[in-house]
């Protein structure tokens, strides 16, 4: 039999999971999980940059697997695991630190916004996150990694990382790639037109998997729109793109394709669109919500499947970071 390939990726604990998570990265997990030998994992190691309260780490990763779990991904076709209870992937970071840069890593957009966001915390774990990240994909010799577009610089140094110990040490690490089935739902925006969907910003402007009806048709009827298009067939303003971008992923395709039409013949009202949006929404959040509260219930079980996952995993681990040892001379007895 021919080995499948390894794909791995991770979602950071930081909050509720939304829409943009969803499109860009789970729904991809899930159709991924058929013919690779998948690593999925919560980053509740990269959640600590912020330092969040000890009291909420728990809930917040069993949050994030409940939630991956009622969204399709089948913990019995993958490894379901917490970043912290792989030992191995602090021992591969240290030693990926003695090959990462102060400068290229200062470079790094996601850092350089949030030293601007929160210059009172620029601390060490924040300017290494992308060589944490590298270990995380690193540590199953990955080659295949299911993200959103954010994150293409942090693949890129991973490769970096990858072929620098490589070329030091001897061939120890496959390089990664960023993997996508489909170009659109790379980046969910948010629905005031400011940025893309986010756990913890643009709360009000973000669709969460945890939302109930009325929240979500709250959100969705305060989307902004303007008063339609005057020309026949114009191009879309960002905004209103968007809308049709969410209606296209949840509603029946003879839904859109009418709304289409009317914005192209310039009879499109919004508010009826948005309201039938809301609608077509809340039914398909409803099930994944139900789900994962559920699951969150169910505390055992849960902690069955991590502790499953993380076993699957440190098998992998381990004999990418024996293999690491012995090419850097760490063997000595
Ligand atoms: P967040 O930025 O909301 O805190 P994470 O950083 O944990 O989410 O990202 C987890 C995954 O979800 C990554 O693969 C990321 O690229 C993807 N992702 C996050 N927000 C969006 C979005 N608005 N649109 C598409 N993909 C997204
Ligand atoms: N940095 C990613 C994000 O913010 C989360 C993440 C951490 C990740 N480690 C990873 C994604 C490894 C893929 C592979 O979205």
């Amino acid at each position: 039999m021919q080995k499948k390939e390894i794909v791995v990726s991770g979602i950071r604990s930081t909050g509720y999971l939304h829409l943009g998570n969803y499109f860009g990265a789970i729904h991809n997990y899930v159709k991924m999980q058929e013919d690779y030998q998948c690593y999925f994992f919560v980053a509740d190691y990269h959640s600590l940059t912020t330092h969040p309260d000890p009291k909420d780490l728990k809930a917040n990763v069993f949050r994030v697997a409940a939630e991956n779990i009622a969204s399709g991904l089948d913990p019995d076709k993958v490894a379901l695991y917490a970043q912290s209870d792989i030992p191995e992937i602090p021992e591969l970071y240290l030693m990926l630190n003695m090959l990462a840069y102060k400068g290229e890593l200062e470079k790094v957009p996601t850092f350089k916004d949030k030293v601007r966001l929160n210059p009172d915390n620029v601390n060490a774990g924040l300017l290494t996150y992308p060589v944490l990240m590298a270990a995380d994909i690193l540590i199953h010799n990955a080659v295949k990694v299911p993200v959103g577009k954010d994150q293409e610089q942090h693949l890129e140094m991973a490769r970096n990382f990858a072929q620098r110990f490589n070329s030091r040490y001897g061939e120890v690490f496959a390089e990664p790639h960023v993997f996508r089935f489909d170009e659109n739902t790379v980046k969910i925006m948010s629905l005031d037109g400011n940025g893309k969907m986010s756990k913890s910003e643009n709360v009000n402007a973000t669709i969460y998997l945890n939302d109930d009806a009325d929240t979500i048709g709250k959100k969705i009827m305060k989307a902004k729109t303007d008063s339609g298009p005057t020309e026949p067939n114009s191009d879309m303003p960002d905004y209103i793109r968007n809308i049709f971008q969410l209606m296209q992923l949840v509603s029946a395709a003879s839904t859109y394709d009418t709304y289409l039409g009317a914005y192209n013949n310039c009879s499109i009202r919004y508010g009826d669109m948005k309201k039938q949006l809301a609608e077509d929404m809340a039914a398909f959040v409803q099930p994944i919500r139900e789900r994962a509260a559920d699951l969150q219930q169910d505390e055992d079980r849960l902690r069955k499947i991590l502790k499953e996952g993380a076993e699957k995993a440190r098998e992998s681990a381990s004999k990418t970071i024996a293999m690491a040892r012995k090419a850097i001379g760490i063997h000595y007895y």
